[in-house]
C-alpha cells in the first residue's frame, strides 16, 4: 500500500524555482509581472470582461498596477501563479491564465482566466488554458483542476466544457456580486480525464 509521502507530488520551488514559459501557436505564456499594469487595464477596464467578477470594472491605471503587483507579490510568496498571454509577435499581455490555488496535500488547484474582448472567439482562451492544464498535469502532478463559473457566464462555461471539464453542482448563492448573491457551478477535470482526452497525453507527448 502506497504511503501519504509515495503520493506527494513536487513543491512550490521545484515547480516555480525558476521563470515558466508557455507556448502554444499563438501564444507565450510568461509570467505577470510589476510591469503589466497597462496590458491588465485593457483586459479589465472593460465591462464585457468584469461582468461576471467579484471586482468592478477598472477605470485608472492604479487599480491595474495594483493587481500587477498583488499578483507578481502572490507569485514570489508561493500563494498562485499567473501567466500572462503574450501574442507571438510581442507587445502587452491581452490576458491571463493561471492557478489562483494549489493545495499540494491534495494536490488539485483551482484555474481561472480572463482575455481581453478584442480577442474573444479565436480560439485563444483553449490554446492558453490546454497549455496551462497540460502543466498542471505534468509538471505540477495535479490530479484535479477546478474552476468556479458565475451562473449565466456562458462564455466560461462552454470553454469549459469544450475543454473536458464536467459541471459538477450548483453552489447556490455563493457569492456577493454588486449588492446580491450569485450561485456558481462548479467545474472539474481529473487526471483521468485529460488522459483519456487524448491518447498521446498518456504517453507524455502530449502537445
Ligand atoms: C471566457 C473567455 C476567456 C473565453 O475566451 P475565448 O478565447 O474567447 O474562448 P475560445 O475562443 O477559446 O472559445 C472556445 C469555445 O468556448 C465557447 N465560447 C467562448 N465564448 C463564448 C461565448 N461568448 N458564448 C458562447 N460560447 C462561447 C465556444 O464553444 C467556443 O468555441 P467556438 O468559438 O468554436 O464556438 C472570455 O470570454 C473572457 O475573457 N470572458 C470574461 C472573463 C471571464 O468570464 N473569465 C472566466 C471567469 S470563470
Amino acid at each position: 500500500m502506497m504511503s501519504g509521502s509515495d503520493l506527494a507530488g513536487p513543491g512550490w520551488g521545484d515547480v516555480f524555482g525558476q521563470a515558466v514559459v508557455l507556448r502554444t501557436a499563438r501564444l507565450v505564456l510568461r509570467q505577470v509581472t510589476e510591469t503589466d499594469g497597462a496590458g491588465l487595464l485593457d483586459i479589465f477596464g472593460d465591462d464585457r470582461v468584469t461582468g461576471h467578477y467579484a471586482w468592478d470594472t477598472f477605470t485608472s491605471l492604479a487599480q491595474a498596477q495594483a493587481l500587477a503587483e498583488r499578483t507578481a507579490a502572490q507569485f514570489r510568496q508561493g500563494e498562485a501563479v499567473r501567466w500572462g498571454l503574450v501574442p507571438r509577435g510581442g507587445g502587452r499581455i491581452i490576458g491571463t491564465c493561471g492557478y489562483t490555488r494549489w493545495n499540494q496535500e491534495n494536490r488539485f488547484a483551482v484555474i481561472g482566466y480572463d482575455l481581453a474582448s478584442a480577442y474573444w472567439r479565436r480560439g485563444l482562451m483553449t490554446e492558453a488554458v490546454t497549455a496551462v492544464l497540460r502543466f498542471g498535469f505534468g509538471r505540477m502532478t495535479l490530479n484535479r483542476v477546478e474552476a468556479t463559473v458565475h451562473a449565466g457566464n456562458t462564455a466560461s462555461a462552454e470553454l469549459l466544457s469544450r475543454l473536458g471539464f464536467t459541471c459538477e453542482g450548483r453552489l447556490r448563492g455563493r457569492v456577493l456580486h454588486r449588492g446580491a448573491f450569485h450561485d456558481v457551478d462548479m467545474f472539474g477535470i481529473t487526471r483521468a480525464d485529460w488522459l483519456a482526452g487524448d491518447p498521446a497525453r498518456e504517453a507524455g507527448r502530449a502537445r
